[in-house]
C-alpha cells in the first residue's frame, strides 16, 4: 500500500530539491580528474574572457592561477617584477607584515597592464578582517551585536579604507562555525551557530561588495575557510576533522551558501582534512556542492601553503601530484604559489586537462572583470588621508564596539556608574593596554587606540576623578583583565581558557578595598570565567574592541549606551565541558549524559546578555497552530520594558522538530529581532517563518519538511522564553 503521508512529503522534498539545489547542468563535462560545470557569465563578459583565453599561452594561463606573496621589507623585488612583466602573476598578496604604498601598488599594476603581453590586471588581496586602518571589534564580538546592519556598515567602511590603499580583495568573512573555545580562530568567525554565521557572513559580503562591486570603494569578498575548519579535533588549530554528511550540510555549509547567494566572488579552502580528504583536495565539497549545487561562479583560492600541505597530509606523492589534486578538486588559484607551476608537468603527464586550467582562468578573469579592474586598474587619487580614521569611521567603530560589549553580571545594578560618583580607579593589565585590536589588525596602529583608561577619563562626568590606582577616595574600581592578541587567532589555541592566573590574583588583591568592582574582560574567545564571578559585582565582556576601545567602554560604563549584546557562543564553566553548545541532539536518555562532578550546562548560555533595564515576555500567539507544509509560521509576543531605562532587547526564535525520520537538535535558532523599548513600554513583536526554513535532510538524505509537531520559543536567550507548539499537517495540495 502506498503511504500517502510519506508520498506527500517526498513530493514536497523533490520540490525543495528543485528550489534549493541547482539542477545538474546538462553540459557538465567529465575531464581527466575534474567534472566541470558550465559558467553562466553574461554575454559581454563571456566574449571578453573567451577572446583573451584564446590567445593565452600555457604560462600565461598558469600565471593567472598564481598568487605571489611579495612580503617583507623589499616591496619591489626583481623576481616578482620579472614574473609580473611576463604575465605570470594573477594576484599579489599584501601580507600582514608589509604594506604596499599606493605608488608601489600602481607600479606593479602598471607592469601587468602596460608591460605584460596581454595586459591583464593583477588582483591585490589582503586580510581585511575587521577593519583596515580604523579597527572594529573582532568578528566574534561583532556577532554579539545581533545587528547585521552594523556589521554590514563596518565591512563597508573597511572596504572603503582598504580599496583607497589599493586592496581589491578582502580575505573575509570567515564563517567557520566554531564550537570549541580552545580553538584560537573562534575569534575570527561569528560563533557556534550556523544561522548566525550565515546572517553575518552575508552582511559582510554586502558590506564589502555593495550593489556594484566595481565601484572604486568596494572589494571582493572571500568566504573562508571552506569547509569544516571550526571542527578541528580538540580545538587544535589545523587538526583533522571528522564531520558527518549531515553535520556538514546542516552546520558547516549553510553560511557559505548564504554568502554565495549574496554574490560573494571568491572562496578560500581550509587547512583541515575532512574525513580523510584535505579541504584543498575536497572534490565533493568544491566541485559538487559549491560549484555545481550552489552555482558558485567565482574562483576558489587555496589557503597559505595549503597545496603544499597535501604532501604533509599524506595524500600527494610529490609537488606535481599536489598541484593536480588541488586543481582537479576545484582550487583555481594557489595562494603564495609554488606548486601550481608544476601544472605544466601535470598537463604533460595527462593528470590534468587543459579544460580544467581554462575553467580556472575564466573564473579568475571573471572576478577581475566584475571588480572593474580592466577599466580601472590604478588608484588614481590618494584620498587615504581623508578616509583613514575619519570622524565618521571612528564614530561607527565606537558604536559597534559599544554594541558588542556583553554585560554578563550586574549584581545590585552596580552599573552604570552613577554620574555623581566622585572617583573611579581604572586598573589592571588591560587598563592602559593598546593591544586590543585582535589578531588581524591589518594596518591598524597601536598609537591610534584609545585605551580603556584614556577613554574613561575623557568621557567621565564633570568633577569625576579617574585614577590609575585605587586611592582613599575611590568609589568604584574598574578592573581590566583579559587575553592579549597573541593568545588567540591562527595557531594560538589554549588548553586553559581561564583569565590568566596573575590577573586573577590581582583581582583578589582588590577585594581588601571593599568597593564595588566592575570587571572588564578583553577576550578573543569564550573564556571560563568561573574563577572570577565571585570576585566582582559586574562583568562586562569587552572582547578586543579595536581603535575606539576606551570611548566605547566609557559609553557602556557610564550608561550612554545601554548594553544589548548577547553571546553567540556558549561560555563554559570549565574547559572539561568542551565542546559545549546549545544545539545538541537530545539522545535517548539525557539523564545519562550528565557528569557526576560538573554541571553539563555552560556558565553563560548562548544568546545571554543583560541590559541596564529588564524585559518581560508575554502573550505568545501562534496564528495558525496547524499549517500546511508550504505555509508560514506567524507568531507574536509582547515584550515589555519593566525597568527604568530605555533599551534594546534581542528576542530570539528557536524551534524543535519533535518527531522526524532522524533525530533533531533540542533547539535551533531560526530568527531574531532587536526592539527598542522605552521604560514601561510594551511592543508586539512579530515573527514570520516560512516552513521551508524547517526543511531538513531525512534519513535518506533528501531535503524535506517532515510533518508533525514542533515546539517554538521566543526567548531572551536559549534557556528561557515563552514556549508554544505548532504542527505541520503535510497537506501538499494546500498551496
Ligand atoms: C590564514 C587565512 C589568511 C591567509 C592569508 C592563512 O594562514 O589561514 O585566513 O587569509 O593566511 O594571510
Amino acid at each position: 500500500m502506498i503511504n500517502l503521508k510519506n508520498l506527500q512529503y517526498q513530493l514536497w522534498g523533490l520540490l525543495i530539491i528543485a528550489l534549493y539545489a541547482c539542477e545538474p547542468h546538462s553540459d557538465e563535462k567529465d575531464i581527466v580528474g575534474a567534472s566541470l560545470v558550465s559558467l553562466n557569465y553574461d554575454q559581454e563578459i563571456s566574449v571578453k574572457i573567451d577572446s583573451i583565453l584564446s590567445i593565452m599561452t600555457l604560462e600565461e594561463k598558469l600565471g593567472q592561477l598564481s598568487q605571489l606573496n611579495n612580503a617583507g621589507d623589499k616591496h619591489i623585488d626583481s623576481t616578482t617584477v620579472n614574473a609580473v612583466r611576463k604575465g605570470e602573476v594573477g594576484s599579489l598578496l599584501i601580507n600582514r607584515r608589509s604594506f604596499y604604498s599606493i605608488e608601489e601598488r600602481n607600479f606593479y599594476q602598471k607592469l601587468a597592464v602596460e608591460e605584460s603581453r596581454l595586459g591583464i590586471p593583477i588582483i591585490f588581496g589582503h586580510d581585511v578582517i575587521h577593519g583596515f586602518r580604523t579597527i572594529f571589534p573582532t568578528s566574534l564580538a561583532q556577532s554579539s551585536t545581533w545587528s547585521p546592519d552594523l556589521v554590514e556598515k563596518g565591512a563597508e567602511i573597511a572596504a572603503r579604507e582598504a580599496s583607497a590603499q589599493g586592496v581589491d580583495w578582502a580575505f573575509a568573512p570567515m564563517v567557520d562555525v566554531a564550537r570549541d573555545p580552545r580553538w584560537g580562530r573562534i575569534a575570527e568567525g561569528y560563533g557556534e551557530d550556523p544561522y548566525l554565521n550565515a546572517v553575518f557572513g552575508a552582511a559582510v559580503v554586502r558590506g564589502f561588495q555593495g550593489k556594484d562591486v566595481s565601484a572604486p570603494d568596494r572589494v571582493a569578498a572571500c568566504m573562508k575557510h571552506y569547509v569544516g575548519y571550526g571542527a578541528a579535533v580538540g580545538g587544535r588549530g589545523k587538526q583533522f576533522t571528522d564531520i558527518s554528511k549531515r553535520t556538514l550540510h546542516e552546520v558547516y555549509l549553510p553560511p557559505f551558501k548564504a554568502g554565495i547567494e549574496q554574490g560573494a566572488l571568491t572562496v578560500m579552502t581550509a587547512f583541515n582534512d575532512i574525513n580523510g580528504t584535505p579541504a584543498t583536495a575536497y572534490t565533493y565539497g568544491i566541485r559538487e556542492v559549491l560549484k555545481k549545487d550552489y552555482g558558485f561562479q567565482g574562483f576558489v583560492v587555496s589557503d597559505w601553503d595549503a597545496v603544499k600541505h597535501l604532501l604533509w597530509h599524506g595524500i600527494a606523492a610529490d609537488t606535481t601530484d599536489a598541484a593536480q589534486l588541488a586543481l582537479n578538486a576545484g582550487v583555481d588559484m594557489e595562494m603564495k604559489t609554488i606548486f601550481y607551476k608544476k601544472l605544466k608537468e601535470a598537463l604533460a603527464e595527462g593528470t590534468v586537462a587543459i579544460e580544467t586550467i581554462d575553467d580556472a582562468v575564466k573564473r579568475i578573469l571573471y572576478v577581475k572583470y566584475k571588480l572593474g579592474l580592466f577599466k580601472r586598474p590604478y588608484i588614481e587619487k590618494d584620498n587615504t588621508r581623508e578616509l583613514f580614521l575619519s570622524d565618521t569611521h571612528r564614530k561607527e567603530a565606537r558604536k559597534m564596539a559599544a554594541a558588542s560589549m556583553v554585560l554578563l553580571q550586574n549584581n545590585n545594578d552596580v552599573l552604570p556608574v552613577p554620574s555623581g560618583t566622585q572617583s573611579i580607579a581604572v586598573v589592571g593589565a588591560f587598563a592602559q593596554e593598546r593591544d586590543v585590536m585582535g589578531w588581524w589588525k591589518s594596518t591598524g596602529k597601536f598609537k591610534d587606540v584609545i585605551t580603556a583608561f584614556d577613554g574613561i577619563k575623557s568621557n567621565a562626568a564633570e568633577g569625576m576623578e579617574v585614577t590609575d590606582k585605587v586611592t582613599a577616595n575611590t568609589a568604584y574600581i574598574i578592573a581590566c583583565v583579559g587575553e592579549p592578541s597573541r593568545f588567540f587567532g591562527e595557531s594560538r589555541n589554549r588548553a586553559d581558557i581561564t583569565v590568566p592566573a596573575e590577573q586573577v590574583d590581582f583581582l583578589k588583591s582588590l577585594q581588601k578595598y571593599k568597593k564595588p568592582i566592575v570587571l572588564v574582560v578583553f577576550n578573543g574567545r569564550p573564556l571560563d570565567l568561573s574563577n572570577v564571578t565571585d570576585l566582582t559585582q559586574a562583568i562586562l565582556l569587552a572582547w578586543h574592541p579595536g581603535t575606539e576601545t576606551g570611548n566605547a567602554l566609557a559609553d557602556v560604563l557610564f550608561g550612554q549606551h545601554n548594553p544589548y549584546a548577547k553571546l553567540t557562543a556558549s561560555f563554559p564553566r570549565s574547559v572539561a565541558q568542551v565542546p559545549v553548545y546549545y544545539s545538541r541532539r537530545n539522545s535517548g536518555n539525557p539523564n545519562g549524559n550528565k557528569y557526576i562532578d560538573l554541571s553539563g550546562e555552560p556558565l553563560f548560555p548562548f544568546g545571554f546578555g543583560l541590559s541596564y533595564t529588564t524585559f518581560e515576555y508575554s502573550s505568545l500567539k501562534i496564528e495558525q497552530a496547524k499549517m500546511p507544509v508550504n505555509g508560514e509560521l506567524k507568531l507574536s509576543v509582547i515584550i515589555t520594558n519593566t525597568g527604568s531605562k530605555e533599551g534594546y532587547e534581542v528576542a530570539q526564535l528557536y524551534v524543535r522538530d519533535l518527531v522526524g525520520s532522524t533525530t533533531r537538535p533540542i533547539k535551533e535558532l531560526k530568527g531574531f529581532q532587536k526592539v527598542l523599548l522605552a521604560p514601561g513600554e510594551s511592543k508586539k513583536v512579530n515573527f514570520v517563518l516560512p516552513t521551508r526554513e524547517l526543511a531538513v535532510f531525512n534519513a535518506d538524505f533528501e531535503p524535506v519538511i517532515e510533518p508533525g509537531k514542533f515546539y517554538v520559543w521566543v526567548a531572551p536567550n536559549v534557556t528561557g522564553g515563552l514556549k508554544g507548539e505548532f504542527e505541520i499537517a503535510g497537506n501538499f495540495n494546500a498551496q
